[in-house]
């Protein structure tokens, strides 16, 4: 679907609110290129940056993370907590970790919450693995529904393979309360026990670090209740510096999981290219306070404005609407509107009504406007399904504010057009 769109994509015309990139504005262009020549300056410091790198990743890009993490106070994170765990590089990004997971473990069944994050969580499906996804409330995955089904599965927990957990969750932007962080890795601690094999608990914290709502407190890791060892947690410069730096790490206890996932790292091509991982490292050591004090003020402003679009032109139709205090993603559920490809909604909005006053003509179609629809992020089979085909999650992150509220505005006009649309009872 992304792909179908961006093919044809008229910037300045449409309007894409489905994509996951961050804002340009956020990315500090200017420090990438002083900071590469520092590089290339200074062969002491930065060996080879051009030449192969390893498969854990470059030692100065991980002194630095570590000492970003202990120096902001990142999950709650000390010194201590970190003192026996190792910090790994992916190849390429979160994603590439993300994989490697799934790649050294047996294909099984992944725990993980509903609404999930529908690439990964397709990704394990294509790959062999069964998906239970469960739902979450404002506080993120329900765990007394996790233990239930724990429960229920009964025989088969022992084809549990790991837990995936996204604690600012894509889509709904809910930030997982630490007390769920921490019921989860208790769970799967049990589990552990009753299995007699640990159960990995990977937590992707890709949007920790943008919680930009100062009336909520910063997310705990999961790494602080992890007394058995059983906790990966994977981080991001992506939303926080620039996704084309492609810079993802792992944190873990040694042993044969981290060794399998840094044998996978090698056999795809070693970890990100060497001197991204030396700019990383410069602007993670130099830069990194402000940085994440502008990224999280832009995303803050938006966020309020675009709330207001929301409840402004869209308030009638709305049922519900999760996000604004963290990421960059509402995840809105409709009242009595059908979002998914085949929907009146989503065919106003991508101009493939067959009305030419509304699409516009063949070669000048109007502005047309992307978003996900829900029943991508629900789980097909899940509770949530029904739910799903009224959903929609709407990205505020790449497009600016102008853009936004033209994009909330035609959204509107698809809601009336599906109202008008709906046939008279009798
Ligand atoms: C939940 C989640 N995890 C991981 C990623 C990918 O991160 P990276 O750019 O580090 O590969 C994304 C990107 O949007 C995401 O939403």
């Amino acid at each position: 679907m992304m792909d179908a769109f961006a093919a044809d994509f008229r910037p300045g015309c449409d309007i894409n609110l489905g994509v996951g990139y961050v804002n340009e504005r956020t990315i500090p262009a200017g420090l990438f290129i002083d900071e590469l020549q520092q590089v290339v300056a200074d062969p002491m410091r930065h060996k080879t940056p051009f030449n192969y790198g390893g498969p854990r990743g470059s030692a100065r890009l991980v002194e630095s993370i570590r000492d970003f993490i202990i120096r902001t106070g990142r999950g709650g994170l000390t010194r201590d907590h970190l003192c026996d765990r190792d910090i790994i590089i992916g190849a390429s990004g979160v994603t590439s970790l993300l994989e490697a997971m799934a790649q050294v473990l047996k294909p099984g069944i992944v725990v993980t919450s509903d609404p999930m994050y529908y690439i990964y969580c397709n990704l394990l499906e294509r790959m062999g693995f069964e998906v239970i996804a469960i739902p979450e409330d404002e506080c993120g995955l329900r765990t007394d529904l996790l233990r239930e089904r724990l429960e229920q599965l009964g025989g088969r927990r022992s084809n549990i393979s790991f837990f995936y957990i996204v604690s600012v969750n894509n889509p709904t932007s809910t930030i997982l309360s630490n007390t769920r962080r921490q019921e989860i890795v208790a769970a799967a601690a049990a589990l552990s026990y009753e299995q007699r094999r640990k159960i990995p608990v990977l937590f992707d914290t890709a949007y920790d670090d943008i919680v930009h709502d100062p009336a909520r407190a910063k997310p705990l890791s999961a790494l602080l209740f992890d007394e058995p060892g059983i906790v990966c947690e994977v981080g991001s410069l992506s939303k926080i510096l620039s996704p084309a730096l492609r810079i993802g790490y792992l944190i873990a206890s040694p042993g044969p999981l981290l060794n399998a996932l840094i044998q996978k790292t090698a056999d795809t091509g070693f970890s990100a290219p060497l001197f991204c991982q030396e700019i990383a490292s410069r602007l993670l050591d130099a830069h990194i306070e402000k940085q994440l004090a502008r990224v999280n003020r832009g995303y803050r402003e938006k966020a309020h404005a675009v709330r207001g679009w929301i409840e402004r032109e869209l308030g009638p139709w709305l049922e519900n609407c999760t996000g604004g205090s963290a990421a960059f993603y509402f995840y809105l559920t409709l009242k009595d509107i059908a979002t998914d490809e085949s929907s009146l909604f989503f065919k106003y909005l991508t101009r493939t009504t067959g009305n030419p006053d509304i699409d516009g003509q063949d070669s000048n179609k109007n502005a047309r406007v992307l978003y996900i629809p829900g029943c991508h992020c629900v789980h097909p089979h899940g509770e949530l399904r029904a739910h799903g085909l009224r959903q929609l999650r709407i990205s505020y992150g790449f497009e600016e504010p102008e853009r936004i509220e033209q994009a909330v505005r035609i959204m509107r006009e698809a809601a009336c057009f599906c109202e008008k649309a709906v046939p008279a009872p009798g």
